[in-house]
């Protein structure tokens, strides 16, 4: 597949993953970038920042095929094939493969095709399955000749998440300066690091089966799942704790990210602000996010009719500021070049 796919990941809830590709896309594709955006979360709340109630409940009443990621892989729980997608064309540039609160039905479905997938024969229909998200990103990407996608998922440990981060060539992880956060940190990275084990030792089970040359068009994804970085919320769940306690957290992010994610010995304490895997600190937008919420649009794209008015014309264009600073480093990561960058950064 030519379109990297960019993953937002953690277990721990709540952390921002939905807002931040939510205003990446927008970045992404106002930096001439098309940009498919995949809503893997069965809660669908990326979907719902996109499209309007209306909109979602006629497309999942109308069961169409290929209308929502479960649209697309339902016909394989069947004796189907893969449903061509149907892409939102939410803005210019920016396409959306809507969610499906069903979606969590194909679970078991995923849970079940693992340990097959690691059998003598009939390995085939199994790894199908278990690609068959990268397989749907793949129809997508083609289908509009993407730069990037970007998926979204819920936090949570299971085989959706493991499947959508099995077709993943990066992950970003968003996180806040607490306690819980930490702590999901310390599972996330082994739990990385095992996915990325277990798919290998898949694609080499296949490798060496004899179904591989009956299926000479069958590709498969690489499981690379490269670790691009984290980004820290500056805002917390408990907005009146001390700036003490925040402090106290942020300062541990580094080493505990280097330790369990990337598995490197730290040696030296690496502070916050110096540390190349941090990506951003997300700013707390207060009342921004309402208003870019009833206005369907990202905060940096506010105006003064939408009430973006004196201290908030200045947040909105700071906002601007960092989400164009994020998208030039994630970019980087990624080995896209952005030609329209540094257009918009002089802003
Ligand atoms: N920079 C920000 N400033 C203030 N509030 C924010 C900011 N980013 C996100 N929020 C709010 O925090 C809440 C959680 O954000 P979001 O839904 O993006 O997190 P999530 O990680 O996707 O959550 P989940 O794990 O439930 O999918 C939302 O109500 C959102 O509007
Ligand atoms: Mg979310």
């Amino acid at each position: 597949m030519s379109a990297p796919v960019l993953t937002f990941f953690n277990n721990k809830g709540g952390v921002g993953k939905t807002s931040l590709i939510y205003h990446l896309a927008w970045m992404f594709a106002s930096l001439r970038k098309r940009v498919v955006i995949i809503d893997l979360d069965p809660q669908a709340n990326l979907t719902a920042a996109f499209l309007d109630e209306d909109k979602i409940e006629a497309i999942w009443n109308q069961q169409n095929e290929g209308s929502t990621i479960y649209q697309c892989v339902k016909p394989l729980t069947d004796v189907g094939d893969i449903a061509e997608p149907v892409l939102q064309n939410v803005a210019t540039d920016l396409y959306l493969l809507p969610g499906d609160v069903s979606l969590s039905g194909y679970e078991d479905t995923l849970s079940a095709e693992w340990p097959k997938s690691m059998g003598d024969s009939h390995l085939y229909r199994p790894m199908r399955i278990l690609s068959s998200f990268w397989q749907v990103m793949k129809m997508a990407a083609n289908k509009v000749q993407a730069d990037i996608i970007l998926v979204d998922i819920g936090p949570n440990l299971g085989a959706i998440n493991r499947s959508v981060l099995i077709a993943t060539d990066y992950v970003a992880i968003p996180l806040g300066a607490d306690l819980f956060s930490l702590q999901g940190l310390k599972n996330l990275g082994p739990t990385l690091r095992s996915w990325r084990k277990l798919w290998q030792k898949r694609l080499d089970n296949w490798g060496e089966g004899a179904e591989k040359s009956t299926f000479p068009d069958f590709h498969l994804p690489q499981g690379k799942m490269q670790s691009v970085g984290y980004l820290c919320q500056q805002y917390g769940v408990r907005l009146n704790r001390p700036v003490k306690a925040y402090d106290k957290w942020v300062q541990r992010i580094p080493a505990v990210y280097r330790k369990y994610v990337l598995d490197e010995v730290v040696e030296n304490n690496i502070r916050l602000e110096d540390d190349p895997y941090c990506l951003a600190t997300i700013k707390h937008y207060r009342s921004l996010i309402p208003m870019a919420q009833e206005h369907r649009k990202p905060i940096f794209n506010l105006t003064s009719s939408d009430g973006a008015i004196g201290a908030h014309a200045n947040a909105v264009q700071d906002a601007k500021k960092d989400f164009n600073l994020l998208a030039g480093k994630i970019a980087d990561k990624m080995e896209i070049t952005l030609t329209h960058h540094a257009r918009v950064s002089s802003l």
